[in-house]
C-alpha cells in the first residue's frame, strides 16, 4: 500500500527525524507506456481501468481505461460534455464530493488502488493536486495561500522553514519575482494569470506527485496563457500532469500524450504528435479538423 496515502501516527527517531511507515514511500517498478518509451516519459504513474461514472441514473463515463505516464503532460481533449472533467475528478476522488455521483472501476497510482478504504482522500488530494478553470485563491494573503497546505499537513517545523517552502513553491510556479515584495497583500488582488500561478504554487507547496488541470487557461488572456503553458512545460520534469483543454493548439504545444474523449468513451490515445498528424480513428480526425465539437 502506498503509505503516503494513509494517515499513520508519526513516530520520531532520536534526532527528531520522522520514522516508521509514514516516513518513507517505496515505489514499485512500473511499466512504461508501450508505444512511447522512446519519448523519454516516466513510468506509468496512474492506471485507470474500466472507469464508469454515474450521476444518479445518468452515465457519464462508459468504461474508460487510460495509462498516464509520470514526468509528462497528458492532454484530455474532446467536445463539451464528453466526460473530460468527470474523468479528471476520478483521479483524486473529487467525485466523492459530488452528490449523487458513483464511480466504478479501478484507479491505481504507483500500483495501489486509490479507492481503497485505507486511503485518506485528504492526503490523496494533496498528493494529486488540482487546478481549475477559474483561479480560486483563498481570501487571504499571497503568503497564506501557499502556507496553508504545508501548515495543515505539518510540513514545516518552524517559521523559517515555512517561509522557505512558500518561497520555493512561488519560485517553481514562476511567480516569486512578481510578488516577493508584497507577500502579505491579498491573493485575490493579483491578475488572473498571477492568481492561476498562485494556485499552482499552492498545489506545489504540499509536495504533490500529480497535478490535474481542468482548462487552466480558459479564463486567461493570450499572454497569461503563454506563461502558464511555459510553466506546465517546466513542471513536467518533476510531476505527472494531466490537463483538460478545449484548445487543440494548446494540447499540441504542451502535451506529450493525448486522449480523445467522445460521449463518455476514450476513442483514441497516443503520442500527441501522432494523434494530431496521423490519428487512427475517423472520429479523432473529424474532431481535430474542426468538423464537430
Ligand atoms: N454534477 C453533475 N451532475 C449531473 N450530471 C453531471 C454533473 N457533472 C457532469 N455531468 C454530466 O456528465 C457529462 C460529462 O460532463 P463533464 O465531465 O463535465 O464533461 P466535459 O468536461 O467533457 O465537458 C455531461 O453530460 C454533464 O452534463
Ligand atoms: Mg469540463
Amino acid at each position: 500500500m502506498n503509505t503516503k496515502l494513509i494517515r499513520t501516527p508519526i513516530a520520531y527517531g532520536p534526532e527528531g527525524q520522522p520514522t516508521g511507515a509514514g516516513a518513507e514511500h517505496s515505489r514499485s517498478v512500473a511499466p512504461t507506456v508501450g508505444d512511447s518509451a522512446r519519448a523519454g516519459l516516466g513510468p506509468i504513474k496512474i492506471s485507470a481501468k474500466n472507469i464508469k461514472v454515474f450521476y444518479g441514473e445518468k452515465q457519464a463515463l462508459h468504461g474508460v481505461s487510460l495509462d498516464i505516464p509520470d514526468k509528462a503532460v497528458t492532454a484530455l481533449i474532446g467536445p463539451s460534455g464528453c466526460g473530460k472533467s468527470t474523468f479528471l475528478r476520478t483521479l483524486n476522488r473529487m467525485n466523492d464530493t459530488v452528490p449523487g455521483a458513483r464511480v466504478e472501476g479501478r484507479i491505481e497510482m504507483d500500483g495501489e488502488d486509490i479507492n481503497d478504504k485505507k486511503v485518506d482522500p485528504v492526503l490523496l488530494r494533496a498528493q494529486v493536486g488540482m487546478v481549475f478553470q477559474k483561479p480560486n485563491p483563498f481570501p487571504k494573503s499571497i503568503f497564506e495561500n501557499v502556507a496553508y497546505g504545508p501548515k495543515i499537513h505539518g510540513l514545516a517545523s518552524s517559521k523559517s522553514e515555512l517561509e522557505d517552502i512558500v518561497q520555493s513553491a512561488l519560485k517553481r510556479a514562476g511567480l516569486w519575482d512578481e510578488v516577493a515584495d508584497r507577500l502579505h497583500a491579498p491573493g485575490t488582488g493579483l491578475s488572473g494569470g498571477q492568481q492561476q500561478r498562485l494556485v499552482i504554487a499552492r498545489a506545489i507547496a504540499v509536495e504533490p506527485e500529480v497535478i490535474l488541470m481542468d482548462e487552466p487557461c480558459s479564463a486567461l488572456d493570450p499572454i497569461a496563457t503563454a506563461k502558464i503553458e511555459e510553466l506546465i512545460d517546466e513542471l513536467r520534469e518533476r510531476y505527472c500532469i494531466v490537463i483538460v483543454t478545449h484548445s487543440m493548439a494548446q494540447a499540441a504545444r504542451v502535451s506529450q500524450r493525448t486522449a480523445f474523449f467522445h460521449m463518455g468513451n476514450i476513442v483514441e490515445t497516443g503520442d500527441t504528435e501522432d494523434i494530431f498528424t496521423n490519428p487512427r480513428e475517423r472520429r479523432t480526425l473529424d474532431y481535430i479538423t474542426g468538423r464537430f465539437g
